[in-house]
């Protein structure tokens, strides 16, 4: 079978088991299988190409397992980040709060960070990879995306990897900037998540009762961890852009930013 027919066959077999977004999906493994990027399908449809790998992908797609896990990496701002059971999906409105960062920190000489709650290292080794003169802190208590966080920063020497839990007391430098997106949903709305979301690690978006834990400990307990003047930048729910107000106590010019659909989605705060 070529890239072209295995492509057209593997849209039919999605699409006959109810598997949403059936093309895309179809592209990516194809091409996932093949060795190619999605824009590189046309210059390659005829191509041989491993069926049994194939088809081990389209099952896994059947019974819905996150097309990011059965390929096994994602893009995330300027690079590929491994992914797979146990560590949470980059998503595209992240990618919103590195830029800012990223941003804010090429003002800064010899900037520290500290990017609580890591996961993949989606944001924190970014971070490194951009501001090459940074040192980042990358704090995640769960063992399995540890795992993922490490084999991402595996080439970065500016990225120290902290497996801990952010409630504890961390011995750890003062940071220009502290960054973060915690779990911030109420956990009596984790039940509602979409059935492909719930295959995502459930304590990476437990926020607690009223989702707003991570941010309440990160007030109270990493305020110090700030030099004076430095900057707290926090990814946060849609429906959480006036009740964070409240929250961050320890901070001024607290001011909320829409992400690229018009949502409340970012913080930015100074101590
Ligand atoms: C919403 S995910 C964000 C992951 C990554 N920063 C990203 O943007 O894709 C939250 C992360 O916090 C981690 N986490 C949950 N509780 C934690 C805790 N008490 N201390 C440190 N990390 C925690 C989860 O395992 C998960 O990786």
């Amino acid at each position: 079978m070529n890239v072209k027919e295995a492509y057209s066959y593997s849209v039919s077999f999605l699409e006959a088991n109810g598997v949403d977004e059936a093309d895309f999906k179809a592209l990516t493994v194809v091409c996932h299988v093949a060795g190619i990027k999605n824009s590189e399908y046309h210059a390659h449809k005829d191509d041989f190409i491993i069926t049994k790998r194939l088809a081990d992908c389209l099952w896994k797609l059947k019974t819905g397992e996150p097309l990011q896990y059965v390929i096994g990496k994602w893009d995330f701002y300027e690079s590929e980040f491994y992914v797979g059971e146990g560590v949470l999906i980059p998503r595209p409105e992240t990618e919103e709060l590195v830029d800012l960062a990223v941003k804010y920190l090429k003002t800064v000489t010899n900037p520290v960070v500290i990017d609580l709650c890591s996961g993949s290292g989606c944001i924190g080794v970014s971070i490194a990879k951009a501001v090459t003169d940074s040192k980042v802190y990358c704090i995640e208590k769960s063992k399995e995306a540890f795992r993922y966080l490490e084999k991402n920063a595996k080439d970065c020497n500016n990225v120290v990897l902290i497996n801990d839990d952010i409630f504890n007391d961390i011995d750890i430098e003062n940071a220009d900037l502290i960054i973060s997106n915690p779990p911030y949903i109420k956990t009596s709305d984790l039940p509602n998540l979409q059935d492909e979301v719930k295959k995502e690690p459930q304590m990476a978006f437990d926020g607690g009762n009223d989702g707003l834990d991570f941010y309440r400990i990160i007030n109270n307990n990493w305020t110090s961890k700030l030099k004076p003047n430095g900057v707290l930048m926090l990814e946060i729910g849609e429906d959480q852009g006036k009740d964070i107000f409240d929250v961050l106590t320890e901070f001024y010019n607290v001011e909320v930013k829409k992400d690229m659909y018009g949502n409340d989605r970012m913080v930015v705060a100074k101590r």
